[in-house]
């Protein structure tokens, strides 16, 4: 893909920020994807509480998220919330972002341009959070970590990047596909949050 001078201009501005306060105010006043800007409510900036090591990585809003402007407060959000008590672990300790902050219509995945474009802000927030332990939460969000991969082949062991530790894991939406029960993939959510709650 060509450079995209937006997503540049999006890097530097980001980078300019000095602390959290700093980066939110641009981020929410960002217009860069005309597409999302036309249908989104707000910009869901992200939960991030002081000292949080742990941080949770989803792809992008939905129509909850969008309305709220909080992450992961829809049925989504919900199971994680029940999923990350049941491992001991609170939510109001865990950090928790998406990869793309706009929602985007109809709650199709967002374009590599879109993503390509939120990614500065994205990256970041990483910079300024320095969580110890990340978990991205489904594909999208592993690859965002580890490039092109599948996650059969990335969840279950720790990918060392740039000092921290990365577990692929499910995202809960997988969970609530399966049904009653949440299957396999609430299981192995499970498992892979109690994972990180150990590191
Ligand atoms: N799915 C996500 O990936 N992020 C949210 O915030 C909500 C649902």
């Amino acid at each position: 893909m060509k450079p995209d001078p937006v997503a540049a201009q999006v890097r530097a501005t980001a980078q300019a920020a000095g602390d959290w306060t700093a980066l939110v105010e641009p981020m929410r006043g960002c217009t860069v994807c005309p597409e999302l800007v036309a249908h989104r409510t707000q910009v869901v900036v992200d939960d991030a509480p002081a000292g949080a090591r742990l941080l949770l990585m989803g792809e992008a809003p939905g129509a909850t998220e969008d309305e709220t402007g909080r992450p992961f407060v829809g049925r989504s959000g919900q199971l994680l919330d029940r999923l990350l008590a049941d491992v001991g672990l609170d939510r109001h300790r865990v950090a928790v972002l998406n990869t793309a902050k706009c929602r985007p219509p109809g709650n199709r995945p967002p374009t590599r341009v879109e993503s390509g474009r939120c990614r500065g802000w994205t990256e970041r927030q990483l910079d300024l959070l320095q969580p110890s332990v990340v978990v991205p939460l489904g594909l999208s969000a592993t690859r965002w970590f580890l490039g092109p991969t599948t996650l059969t082949a990335a969840r279950g062991r720790v990918h060392e990047v740039g000092g921290r530790s990365v577990l692929p894991t499910y995202h809960p939406s997988a969970a609530l596909r399966w049904g009653p029960g949440g299957g396999e993939p609430e299981r192995l959510l499970r498992e892979d949050l109690a994972a990180a709650a150990a590191l």
